[in-house]
């Protein structure tokens, strides 16, 4: 079966961060042909009307056809604490996430959790996640296979944990390894999925742990590793009490094998100079979390200035630390973010930012993030009027900008009309 999507299109031809709003490419009546869960054409409605009268046509009319989200850093067992009140990161951990991360021992519990969450992805109209799973491989196990079962590309790993957690909810460096191993080896590459080595952060890790995970990665130098990077200052402030030889925190994960172009280190608010020109060095990929950086209070990440050095940037929800699903809202928090910096991020920076942008820190915008043949049909249809608010200010807009911001600055799930997963329409508003 062929499919032919018609609507608003809205695709890449570059990074809108370095080559501005001209790297993006709008076409008020395209269409989107899609076969085998890929894209086989893109281009002008009529024109691809004509080529392909065969191909079941779905008009979405005015809406905006645009590549599925990507959330480049997400924590699944954390989404039934999402909003929770009144901590800073360690001791919102504390509080919050370790009592929950530790129900994911139950196999049952994780598969409600795992799949319930990618539900909520889909209604946000995001297709790929790279999640954190908890110390409990069953949690790794129920998560990949929800993705599975919903024919989602997800990327994920068990995160590592052996000590300032609490007693059932710590591995050692050995377990650490082995499951992590075991992990890798069942799903890494397994249809749609991809395994993440996931050392929590310095502080929850031993050298011991940091060493053996740095040493399955140059063992499976084809896989992510994703951890966290200076998110608070009294995070950062802990951290170099615990390893007080490190020139700075970075320089941690690198003396234990965990620096590399195929790196993603959540957060990285708080560089120092020296970590900024080793991240631009190695490629490593930094995730700006903006709505879990204001929501826990951790800092502004400087997006104007690291895209200045050529950093690799994408952009994620962070959820249960991050307050929506929604990388609309996401988006919403980054320019806000940058506003309080004194940039203004153009909207097709933040577009960018939320699907090629994230699927280039996960290095996977070779098969999603953009509308380009050949890529996986993974896509989101967005209403750019889905609220009384936002249709009247779009009534004024002027050109497609003008359209979209009103969406990325008070939309959420109600502008999602449609997510495609892998050519599929999984769900219909
Ligand atoms: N640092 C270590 N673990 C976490 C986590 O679960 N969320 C956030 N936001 N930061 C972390
Ligand atoms: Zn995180």
């Amino acid at each position: 079966m062929t499919d032919l999507i018609l609507g608003q299109t809205l695709c890449f031809a570059g990074d809108p961060l370095i080559d501005g709003p001209g790297a993006a490419r709008h076409a008020a009546r395209g269409g989107v042909l899609v076969r085998d869960g890929r894209i086989a054409a893109l281009g002008e409605a009529g024109a691809l009307r004509a080529a392909h009268p065969q191909a079941r046509v779905t008009d979405y009319g005015d809406a905006l056809i645009s590549a599925g989200f990507v959330d480049a850093h997400a924590h699944y067992p954390q989404t039934a604490i999402i909003a929770s009140w009144g901590k800073r990161l360690i001791d919102w951990l504390n509080t919050y996430t370790f009592p929950e991360e530790m129900r994911f021992a139950d196999p049952a519990h994780a598969e409600k959790i795992a799949g319930r969450h990618l539900d909520l992805l889909i209604a946000h109209g995001t297709t790929t996640v790279a999640s954190y799973c908890t110390i409990h491989p069953e949690s790794v196990e129920a998560f990949f296979a929800a993705a599975e079962a919903r024919g989602m590309r997800v990327l994920a790993g068990k995160t590592c944990m052996d000590r300032n957690a609490p007693e059932g909810l710590r591995d050692t460096a050995q377990s650490a390894y082995d499951d992590s191993k075991a992990l890798l080896r069942r799903w890494h590459g397994r249809g749609r999925a991809d395994y993440v080595i996931t050392p929590r952060f310095a502080p929850t890790s031993t050298p011991e742990q940091l060493a053996a995970l740095g040493a399955l990665w140059a063992e499976h130098p084809d896989c992510l590793m994703q951890t966290h990077l200076s998110e608070q200052v009294d995070e950062i402030a802990w951290v170099k009490s615990l390893y007080p030889a490190a020139r700075d925190y970075l320089d941690i994960y690198e003396t234990h094998g965990l620096l590399g172009p195929r790196a993603v280190y959540g957060h990285a608010i708080h560089l120092e100079p020296r970590e900024r020109a080793r991240l631009a060095e190695t490629g490593a990929a930094l995730v700006h979390c903006p709505t879990s950086n204001t929501f826990i209070g951790s800092g502004l990440f400087d997006m104007a200035g690291l895209a200045a050095e050529g950093q690799r940037i994408g952009l994620a929800t962070d959820t249960g630390g991050g307050s929506s699903f929604s990388m609309l809202r996401t988006m919403a928090a980054a320019y806000e973010i940058a506003q309080l910096r004194h940039a203004a991020l153009h909207p097709s920076a933040l577009w960018w930012l939320a699907t090629q942008g994230a699927a280039r820190a996960l290095r996977i915008d070779d098969r999603v993030g953009n509308l380009a043949v050949g890529m996986e049909a993974d896509m989101v249809v967005i209403d750019l009027g889905s609220t009384p608010a936002i249709a009247q200010r779009v009534a004024q807009a002027g050109d497609i900008w003008e359209a979209v911001f009103p969406t990325i600055m008070m939309g959420d799930d109600r502008a999602v009309r449609a997510t495609w997963i892998a050519g599929r329409e999984v769900s219909k508003a």
